[in-house]
């Protein structure tokens, strides 16, 4: 399979990991790649700005003592032109220091540039994003939470990359399920007056499920329904497009409240691929891929294996004929490859379903559906999120935490925030920013959470002011915006950026890697990274706005420079947030 190229080479690791890359070819004959010159910013009092520890590795390679192998690839390194002569320190890191006039020149194009530095990609890469899919009659979970917060996030950021985007919402509409949904509400339709709250879908599908255990005639009944829908009986597709319009009226509603881009032309749900499924299986059988075992038609992708070491077989049609969730899920591979024009299908779903996945892509990829393009198929998988006492977060009788209820908590709280902190807020405005905060609060800790692991939803932590929280990165970014409120004029765009103080200078460095960091959340998927890069740029700001007085600032060019950079780091913060999904008022 493809790898997935890098959009932008404009950044100072990537600069520098070149020039050694051909100093290691110049030096030593060796052919390193861009990750093989391994350029890291330098620690904390390193008196440095990155390093390099490529000759450690490389000692080992070519067997020579790595303070020799630095000081082969320091005399070939070629840098005038952006850094001091490199130094070498302690067994063989080798120590960069970005020159100040060619910092002052990247700085003051960035400067001048709406985009703070990201360049657009220079060819559009198709990308589905499989996300949110909630299920139709059940009531939303924090799972489709973290899947819709997420999937929003990577849609943003492709789009602004220069990207095409896709999003897909894979609702779970179809499936034996519906057969007793449909025929229950065909004998006892709704609760006569009742308005459809999500949890009466649920309650709703809960008395269903519990009458087709007890009741040996409603069974057959409701097995009747899956065929007579399947074959597309007109009464019962009537009835189960009510069932799926009444879910969807629930999913818009906390989309709305999330503030997320999904929109109803983006649920692409099982039901869609229904009509394809046959096609799905017979391929696979021609292929021989697929086999009869016990009934069922079962694809066994190599490397796969259940307990006993025994091939796990993908199941494409049960016994009764009936086709799965995973016959679905291939029906839809082949789908976004053919005709949506997928260069990438990214699956935005939680770790518990690594394995399907994982079953999905190796058969799609036996089949040959990956086509011309070699289309990439990736699993962003996710953890859960529990609550304090480290249990799962779920929405089932007893622990009853429903999405509403989180999301209405975090609002609450943020609004009680802005009341103290600014009483003479006027009522609508208060509101809008509580939503701003509080949503955004719930984006930010679970999107600056490591993707894989589990984390605790604490509203408390997540409205800190203080650490690594959205409400800190809001409430900085409104800070220069008072600051440069109060700045009168501000300084025209081709101002030139100065970095002579310590602080301006390592602002400098972070506001320089935003497109890098860009570029590394749509290589690994993983907006984490982002939120890590805002806040070190939030630090960064305020360790500069400590030392270096801005409005006070003499002589103007000094003033000049440093409105600038506050106005770029508060670039680099709204558009950062933007494309996590949070707002970033300009005032709190
Ligand atoms: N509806 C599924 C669930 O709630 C998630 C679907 C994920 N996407 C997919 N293509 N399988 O678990």
């Amino acid at each position: 399979m493809r790898v997935w190229a890098p959009t932008s080479a404009s950044d100072i690791e990537v600069e520098l990991a070149g020039r050694v890359v051909s100093a290691a070819r110049a030096a030593l004959g060796v052919e390193l790649s861009l990750e093989g010159a391994v350029i890291r910013p330098a620690g904390p009092g390193r008196n440095a700005d990155f390093q390099s520890n490529v000759a450690l590795a490389l000692a080992k390679q070519i067997g020579r003592p790595p303070r020799d192998v630095a000081g082969a690839l320091v005399d070939m390194l070629e840098v005038d032109d952006l850094a001091e002569p490199p130094q070498i320190s302690g067994p063989g890191f080798i120590n960069f220091s970005i020159r100040r006039d060619w910092l002052e020149r990247r700085l003051s194009v960035v400067a001048a540039d709406e985009r703070a530095g990201v360049p657009r990609a220079a060819t559009e890469q198709v990308v589905v994003v499989d996300y949110s899919a909630p299920n139709v009659a059940k009531e939303m979970h924090v799972g489709h939470l973290r899947s819709t917060i997420i999937g929003d996030a990577l849609v943003r950021t492709l789009a602004f990359a220069g990207h095409r985007p896709v999003p897909q919402n894979h609702v779970g509409d179809w499936g034996t399920p519906f057969g007793m949904l449909i025929e229950a509400l065909h004998e006892h339709g709704w609760a006569a007056g009742e308005a459809h709250g999500i949890d009466d879908l649920n309650a709703f599908y809960q008395a269903a499920r519990s009458r087709f255990d007890a009741d040996a005639g409603f069974a057959r009944r409701a097995r009747e329904r899956v065929v007579a829908l399947q074959a597309g009986d007109p009464a019962t597709v009537a009835l189960w497009k009510e069932l799926v319009a009444e879910s969807e009226r629930h999913f818009a509603d906390v989309y709305r409240t999330l503030g997320v881009l999904i929109e109803p032309e983006h649920t692409v749900g099982e039901s869609f691929y229904n009509d394809r499924l046959a096609q799905v299986v017979d391929e696979l059988e021609r292929k021989g891929l697929a086999s009869v075992h016990d009934g069922a038609v079962c694809v066994f992708p190599p490397g796969f294996a259940n307990r006993d070491g025994r091939p796990l077989p993908l199941i494409i049609r049960k016994r009764d004929g009936g086709y799965t969730y995973a016959t679905t899920d291939l029906a839809a591979v082949r789908y976004r490859v053919r005709e949506l024009a997928a260069d990438r299908i990214v699956y935005v779903v939680g770790s518990p379903q690594r394995q399907h996945l994982e079953m999905i892509f190796a058969t799609a990829d036996l089949a040959g559906w990956l086509g011309d393009r070699e289309t990439l198929l990736e699993h962003v998988a996710f953890g859960s999120v529990l609550d304090e006492h480290h249990k799962m977060l779920r929405t089932r009788a007893g622990v009853a935490v429903k999405l509403g209820d989180l999301l209405g908590e975090a609002v609450t709280r943020a609004a009680a925030i802005l009341d103290s902190r600014s009483p003479d807020l006027a009522r609508a405005e208060r509101d809008r920013l509580a939503a701003a905060v509080g949503i955004g609060a719930v984006k930010y800790a679970d999107l600056a959470a490591d993707r894989e692991k589990d984390y605790v939803f604490s509203v408390d932590r997540m409205l800190a002011l203080d650490g690594n929280t959205s409400v800190y990165l809001q409430y900085a970014n409104a800070r220069i915006h008072s600051v440069l409120a109060r700045a009168g004029e501000l300084p025209d765009p081709s101002t030139p950026i100065l970095v002579g103080e310590p602080a301006e200078r390592a602002l400098g460095l972070k506001l320089l890697a935003f497109p890098a960091v860009v570029d590394a959340v749509l290589q690994s998927m993983d907006p984490h990274r982002l939120c890590t890069y805002l806040y070190a740029t939030a630090v960064a700001f305020s360790a500069f706005y400590e030392t270096c007085p801005i409005l006070a600032a003499e002589p103007a060019p000094t003033r000049d420079s440093r409105l600038a950079l506050a106005q770029t780091t508060s670039r680099v913060l709204t558009l950062g947030l933007g494309l996590l999904g949070i707002d970033a008022p300009e005032h709190l």
